[in-house]
């Protein structure tokens, strides 16, 4: 007969190697499985299916490209102003009647005008459709200017006959008032003559 710790000892015995063993078994099991996978198949790859599905189940529309992206854009080509186009502009550019400025004269109603410059000494003709200062500069004389748009007063002259635009048309100077134009002050860069007159360059109010 074994004694009580003689049966202590040979369970103990037993017990872990069949413990190991079970272990062992466990991880074998384990293993085996993640190596031969759980059988699972992935389906068939349905991209492409469920794309072509839901291509037919968009409507057709009628516009070609890029007519699409202008009905995103809010309005369709009903906004859009074609190249060279039919608009109020080219009307009026085609009708050639609505003239921009003083200097716009058709070349068959340009006028001369005798133009006295008492500083340079020298009496010239000058036409209607270019500003004093141009067609002064043309005829070699240094005359004092800077903006060349009527929006300084460097270019002033001094028309000794009346108010200036009397004898000459601005276009669109900004910088005289009414009393400095009726003392005969004009801005040479912007006025177009209008009659004959003498005029002292160089002169601001
Ligand atoms: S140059 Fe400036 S207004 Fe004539």
């Amino acid at each position: 007969m074994l004694g009580p710790l003689a049966i202590v000892a040979i369970t103990r015995i037993v017990s872990l190697p069949a413990i190991a063993l079970a272990t062992v078994a466990t991880l074998l099991i384990v293993l085996i499985t993640s190596v031969k996978g759980t059988g699972w198949e992935p389906t068939t790859d349905i991209s492409e299916e469920v794309l072509e599905h839901r291509a037919s189940a968009v409507p057709e529309t009628e516009f070609p490209e890029p007519g699409n992206r202008a009905v995103g854009g809010g309005g369709g080509g009903a906004g859009a102003i074609p190249a060279g186009g039919d608009g109020e502009e080219g009307e009026l550019e085609e009708g050639g009647t609505v003239s921009s400025g003083p200097g716009d004269i058709p070349e068959d109603e340009v006028e001369y005008f005798e133009v006295e410059f008492v500083k340079q000494g020298e009496t010239v003709e000058l036409s209607n459709d270019q500003p004093i200062l141009e067609q002064g500069e043309d005829e070699g004389w240094d005359l004092p200017y800077a903006c060349r748009q009527g929006q300084c007063v460097s270019c002033a002259g001094q028309i000794a006959d009346g108010p200036s635009e009397d004898f000459v048309e601005h276009d669109n100077q900004q910088m005289l008032e009414e009393a400095e134009i009726d003392d005969g002050y004009t801005l040479t860069c912007v006025a177009y003559p209008r009659d004959s007159f003498s005029i002292e360059t160089g002169e601001a109010p």
